[in-house]
């Protein structure tokens, strides 16, 4: 194997092959139950426990491995623990890194780069924009943002601005508690820290306006540091890749896909890939007519092995369009 960071199922399957001398069957057959193991893990716990050794534990009832564990915990001290535990190890690298690998790689051929705030990158106009996108789509942004740059360059112009002016400035694009609280966070930052956006997560999730993915947000987009996001797109993307037929509005869904979206980051370059799966749910996995045969995860994505991206995320239900019985 080349490249430690990079398996296919194929890989794992030749490397256990070779080392432990099953035959190929069987290593196919085992790396893909261990692959759904941990899927349906990730599914239905909403994680995959790591322990320091590099195995892993989700609960399952059944397993061909083994001899009917109760947890992947009970497949590791199994007889064949080695063969296990170097599996385990190598199928949670793949999964993670196949995911954020895939997607990071695709981005970097199709990825929106000419976007005004992927220029330049700063806190500052990181901040900005992700404010104007949380509820406007980016064709609506760009000439926004675009205005809002040339006339508050710097946090310290935007705090000694009047509040008229920086509402003029926002005419159009609606939500406008947004411009309000950026006008708040803008004196907050420039009285508390010196004008510069705070970079410790549990100090820029105070500024007004800001909630826990635009935190991550603005932290991984500029400073690449390792904190996850959950937008509409990356939710959608998240939910019909590891099928979760829930509710996403419901505390239990998003508590789960927090923790999915956690466990999927790479260990580098986390700003490209958050940009990747931004760009991912708004130009491929579509709320409508997703492109699936152009998905660079459509290979696991068990909502379109399934035939379920229709379904997937659940529609809320219209009531307006309820005719009650008379
Ligand atoms: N939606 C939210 N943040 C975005 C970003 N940085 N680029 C494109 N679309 C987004």
């Amino acid at each position: 194997m080349k490249n430690q960071n990079n398996f296919t199922r194929e890989d794992i399957a030749e490397s256990l092959h070779t080392d432990f001398g099953l035959t190929k069957k069987d290593c196919i057959i085992f790396v893909n139950d261990i692959i759904d193991i941990i899927i349906d893990g990730l599914k239905t716990k909403g994680y995959v426990k790591i322990h320091n050794f590099g195995s892993f534990k989700v609960t399952r009832k059944k397993s061909r491995i083994g001899r009917n564990p109760k947890t992947m915990e009970d497949v590791m001290i199994s007889e064949r623990n080695v063969i296990k535990f170097k599996a385990s190890k190598m199928i949670l690298d793949h999964i993670n890194k196949n995911f954020s690998q895939k997607i990071t790689e695709w981005y970097l051929i199709n990825g929106r780069d000419d976007l005004p705030w992927r220029k330049k990158i700063s806190p500052y106009r990181v901040w900005i924009s992700e404010i104007m996108l949380q509820q406007t789509q980016v064709v609506t942004v760009i000439p926004y943002f675009e205005r809002f740059m040339k006339r508050f360059p710097d946090v310290h112009v935007l705090a000694d601005a009047t509040l008229d002016d920086v509402l003029h400035h926002w005419t159009g694009l609606g939500y406008y508690a947004r411009a309000r609280n950026l006008y708040k966070s803008a004196k907050i930052i420039t009285s508390k820290y010196q004008g510069s956006l705070p970079l410790l997560f549990d100090e820029i999730i105070t500024l007004p306006g800001i909630g826990r993915s635009t935190a991550g947000a603005i932290l991984s987009l500029s400073h690449n540091k390792r904190f996850p996001i959950l937008d509409g797109n990356v939710k959608r993307v998240l939910a019909r890749h590891f099928k979760i037929e829930g509710n996403l509005q419901a505390s239990s869904t998003t508590k789960q896909l927090w923790q999915i979206s956690e466990s999927l980051l790479p260990s580098d370059r986390i700003d490209i890939y958050t940009q990747a799966i931004m760009d991912l749910g708004a130009t491929v996995c579509t709320k409508s007519n997703p492109l699936c045969s152009r998905c660079p995860i459509n290979q696991d994505c068990l909502a379109f092995k399934e035939d379920l991206v229709d379904e997937i995320p659940l529609k809320a239900v219209s009531y307006t369009h309820l005719t009650l019985p008379t």
